[in-house]
């Protein structure tokens, strides 16, 4: 069957591709962006320093970063009329719904920066898209309290700011805590990039047929959606939620290896890591830290994570299937802890991913200009004559 599948430049049937943005070792648990080991980046660098690496390769130097981080405070603010679609949206709609229809809506306001032949254009979409998203993502979560939008700051850091926007009101001043933007930044940074998973391949694909940026990253943000994928981060806060307390564990640890039962652990298992997720481990190592610093270290559903964590890594159902905790284990915890609902995970999610998909997308328009045809192993019935229905 090895002919059916014909290999193409920019993509295989598998949609597998070339990339040299990161690389992930499954077996060892290992993930470097741009050869840089995320637990590295996550404890030394921020995430716009990650971002630039992400994008051109290379860590910044002073004047390069400073040229960056002018370049995305510049563009954070939204075109005034691109509230309108909030209002169109019920204030029940899910934040995923909101972000995915207002980011394909760029593409009509910013269509100055949409022919991807053009490298000036390419590279003026990059930067709106890192500089917006924030806006658009704490826009919606203000949407959906029925709160006053709250602008961006040039004055905040990239965290800062996105946590300012989503729980300051005019009202009153918001001191925005050196510890939330902290965590939030390292949440930023662990989402940033994971060579090609569904919602990047999605942007991929979409990329290779001219579709414009903003489009492009639309379709990332609907493929991200998926409890399989990016939407297990609020599914699993909503399982250790439904476990409710460490006595329970057990029970759900039996359910989740009942072939019968559909129940799995959320936040558990990966295609590609047979190990732990070393993104996980950061965020485990954050949970103590940002909880035990809001003074909230008795917080019943980290116990219920933690234990759970025990004993499937002890079961020998989730030892020879090489079940380990993966980035949405923890990061509910840790979001929660930061007052944000579940529905806001996975949009704070795409925030996160937004240079990762962007820059995977660079990469493919400036490598190949093949569109992605992936193929099949055809399983239908062989060609056959029309019949009429008086014969059926
Ligand atoms: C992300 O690709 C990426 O890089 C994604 C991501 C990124 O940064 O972009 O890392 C982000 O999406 C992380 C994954 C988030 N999803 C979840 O946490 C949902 C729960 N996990 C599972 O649905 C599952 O583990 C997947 C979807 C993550 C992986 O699916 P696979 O590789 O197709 O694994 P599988 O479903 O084939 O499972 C292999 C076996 C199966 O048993 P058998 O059919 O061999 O008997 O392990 C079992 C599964 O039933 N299994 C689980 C399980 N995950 C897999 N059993 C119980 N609980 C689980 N969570």
């Amino acid at each position: 069957q090895a002919d059916v599948f014909t290999f193409d430049p920019g993509f295989t049937s598998t949609g597998s591709c070339e990339s040299a943005i990161t690389f992930i070792d499954g077996d060892k648990g290992e993930l470097l962006y741009r050869g840089y080991p995320i637990d590295q980046l996550a404890e030394k660098s921020h995430y716009l320093e990650v971002c630039y690496l992400l994008l051109y390769g290379e860590l910044p130097t002073v004047a390069q970063m400073e040229d960056f981080e002018g370049r995305v405070t510049k563009h954070t603010m939204l075109h005034e009329q691109m509230k309108n679609f909030y209002s169109g949206f019920r204030r029940d709609a899910h934040p995923m719904a909101v972000v995915c229809g207002v980011v394909g809506a760029m593409s009509a306001f910013y269509h100055d920066s949409t022919d991807i032949n053009d490298p000036w254009q390419r590279e003026v979409a990059t930067i709106r898209l890192i500089a917006k998203l924030p806006t658009i993502v704490a826009w919606a979560f203000k949407y959906a309290n029925g709160q006053p939008m709250v602008y961006p700051r040039n004055d905040l850091s990239y965290a800062e700011n996105f946590l300012h926007m989503c729980f300051a009101v005019p009202a009153e001043t918001y001191e925005v805590s050196p510890i939330l933007s902290k965590a939030m930044d390292r949440i930023f940074t662990l989402h940033a990039d994971h060579e090609q998973n569904a919602s990047t391949s999605t942007v991929r694909l979409a990329g290779s047929s001219g579709a414009n940026p903003f489009a492009c990253i639309a379709a990332g943000v609907a493929c991200l959606w998926g409890p399989a994928h990016g939407g297990a981060n609020q599914a699993c806060l909503e399982m250790l939620r439904e476990i409710g307390s460490v006595d329970k564990v057990g029970e759900a640890v039996a359910r989740a290896k009942d072939k019968n039962d559909p129940f799995r652990l959320m936040g558990f298992g990966h295609r590609v890591y047979k190990n732990f997720d070393p993104r996980a481990k950061v965020m485990k190592e954050s949970c103590d830290e940002v909880l035990g610093l809001l003074g909230i270290e008795d917080n019943e559903t980290l116990k219920v994570a933690k234990e759970l964590e025990r004993i499937a890594l002890e079961d020998e159902y989730f030892i020879e299937k090489k079940l380990y905790p993966n980035v949405d284990f923890y990061s509910g915890i840790i979001l929660e802890a930061m007052g944000f609902p579940t529905s806001m995970f996975t949009p704070i999610f795409a925030l996160s991913r937004t240079v990762g998909w962007i820059s995977q997308w660079k990469e493919m328009v400036e490598e190949s200009s093949r569109i992605g045809r992936p193929r099949q192993l055809y399983t239908g019935p062989t060609a056959r004559d029309y019949t009429d229905v008086a014969a059926r």
